[in-house]
């Protein structure tokens, strides 16, 4: 009997791996991954790539969410050209009194407030002299509050994660293609100095071609759980299994790779470890024993393209690591790494030896000398860098990569231009949480991403920043 089962184990094995050589290069077997809906076009809608909208003089901006984040937008918000703070809005009254105090420091009026109920932020989308809603409150409020104020004539901009499910993606989606507003969510790690960097040398071809990148949010977040508003990201966590904050690991190793632009996610695999340091800390911080905590300690995703490129995406806010956005790109000839260290490696003839010095030195396996890197780097600085770089850093705001990211924004909405981020950008990155929880539940079964463009994800050729003639 067990020879028989062993022949048969044999005979199949066989016959697959034939099969599917045949098939395509690679041998693979035919497999089914989890399919979720993705719903028509409503008749009569277009997408929205490389919506343009009217050029705004001055973007008339309205916040809402005045927590730990938000008071940071509006002291940068001051500082960039072009636009005026028209409207401040929070829950709590005294959040809106701290922002007011921000404006009047920087010689701004005071805003209109809204405040003290639930939807008192409704009032702020309702009126007419606004232009955007720039939304930085808990999770939960995101979708809603932009569906709500694109309905009202506004573009918006989210802070991340914009949508924490399937369901929401889809209403922003279909919002932002209905209305023709602008929906961009607020990621501000693809603005930051290396990655701008990176981005520039990978679409110059620096790294050969590249075949994987890998992305992160690391840190530990110990300290900062009783901070947040009415505990809402513990009980997040506590409630959902999945990676639930994978925009900034995922957003920049999604630009690197032109997803809906030439490429797209196609499928993922997700794991996650037990949950031990999120129910330690909530026993140790008010003596609740929790036997349902839903998100593990580290949770690990894989995502594989339609070109047969790869990423690894890894969430983790429970344990002591040194914070990491990973930031890894693998190419055919070359390779950048920001965490845990900054480097480059290359193979020499990816470099022009009159331009870079030590160039005799460059080998294909280790990182380049810091001589070489500094060069390099100088070479590649991306354009919005140049430009913006010296402001942002006296600016601030994660070292300057959120001035960027507000500066653009502004830039985009004054000059009639596509934003650098699109609806199905924060789609794409959102979408993981349920995608990733959907794979795991299912003892890490491949899960399809779906096509949130509906067709449209190989129109653009390559990802790139819109700038005015
Ligand atoms: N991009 C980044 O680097 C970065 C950094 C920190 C936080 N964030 C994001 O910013 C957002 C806010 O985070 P935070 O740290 O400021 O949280 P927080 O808890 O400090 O602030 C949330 C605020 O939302 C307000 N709020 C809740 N319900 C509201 C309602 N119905 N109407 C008006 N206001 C309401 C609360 O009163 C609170 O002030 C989150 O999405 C978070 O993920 C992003």
């Amino acid at each position: 009997m067990k020879k028989l089962l062993l022949t048969c184990a044999i005979a199949s094995l066989t016959l697959l791996t034939a099969t599917n050589c045949l098939a395509q290069g690679q041998a693979e077997v035919n497999y089914s991954p989890i399919k979720v809906e993705t719903p028509a076009r409503p008749a009569g809608q277009k997408d929205v790539i490389n919506l343009v909208t009217p050029k705004l003089d001055t973007v008339r901006v309205g916040f809402i969410g005045l927590g730990m984040r938000g008071p940071g937008a509006v002291s940068r918000w001051t500082k960039i050209p072009g636009t005026k703070i028209v409207a401040l809005c929070d829950l709590r009254p005294e959040c809106v009194t701290r922002s007011q105090a921000i404006l009047k420091k920087a010689g701004l009026p005071a805003a209109a407030e809204y405040s003290g109920t639930e939807d008192a932020w409704k009032k702020l989308c309702e009126r007419k002299d606004i232009d955007l809603v720039y939304i930085a409150t808990d999770w939960k409020h995101h979708a809603e509050m932009g569906v709500y104020a694109m309905e009202h004539g506004k573009h918006v901009a989210i802070e991340v994660p914009a949508a924490m499910t399937l369901d929401e993606i889809w209403k922003l989606i279909d919002t932002s293609e209905r209305t023709r507003m602008h929906c961009m969510q607020l990621e501000n790690c693809v603005y930051d100095f290396f990655e701008l960097t990176s981005l520039n040398m990978a679409q110059k071809g620096l790294f050969g071609e590249v075949l994987h990148v890998e992305g992160s949010y690391i840190h530990n977040l110990e300290d900062f759980w009783r901070q947040y508003w009415n505990n809402w990201r513990m009980d997040y966590n506590r409630s959902h299994r999945g990676d639930v904050y994978a925009t900034h690991g995922i957003g920049p190793a999604c630009q690197v790779l032109n997803i809906h632009r030439g490429d797209r996610m196609k499928t993922l695999v997700s794991m996650d470890t037990k949950a031990v340091n999120g129910p330690a800390f909530i026993k140790k911080t008010t003596g609740e024993e929790v036997k349902d905590f839903q998100n593990g300690d580290q949770t690990s995703t894989l995502i594989r393209t339609e070109k047969g490129r790869t990423m690894l995406i890894q969430h983790n806010v429970m344990t002591p690591r040194p914070y990491s956005r990973m930031y890894q790109i693998v190419g055919t000839d070359g390779y950048a790494s920001k965490y845990p260290i900054e480097e480059y490696c290359l193979r020499p003839s990816q470099v022009d030896p009159n331009e870079i010095p030590n160039h005799e030195n460059l080998n294909a396996h280790g990182s380049v000398s810091p001589t070489v890197k500094k060069a390099l780097m100088e070479q590649y600085k991306h354009p919005i860098t140049k430009e913006l770089e010296e402001t942002a850093k006296k600016v601030g705001g994660h070292g300057g990569m959120d001035y960027i990211m507000d500066y653009r924004l502004v830039y985009c909405l004054r000059n009639g231009l596509p934003l650098d981020m699109d609806v199905y950008d924060l789609a794409e990155w959102c979408s993981m949480a349920e995608l990733t929880r959907i794979s795991i539940q299912h003892g890490s079964a491949p899960v399809e991403v779906p096509d949130f463009t509906r067709g449209h994800w190989n129109d653009q050729q390559g990802f790139h920043h819109a700038f005015a003639k």
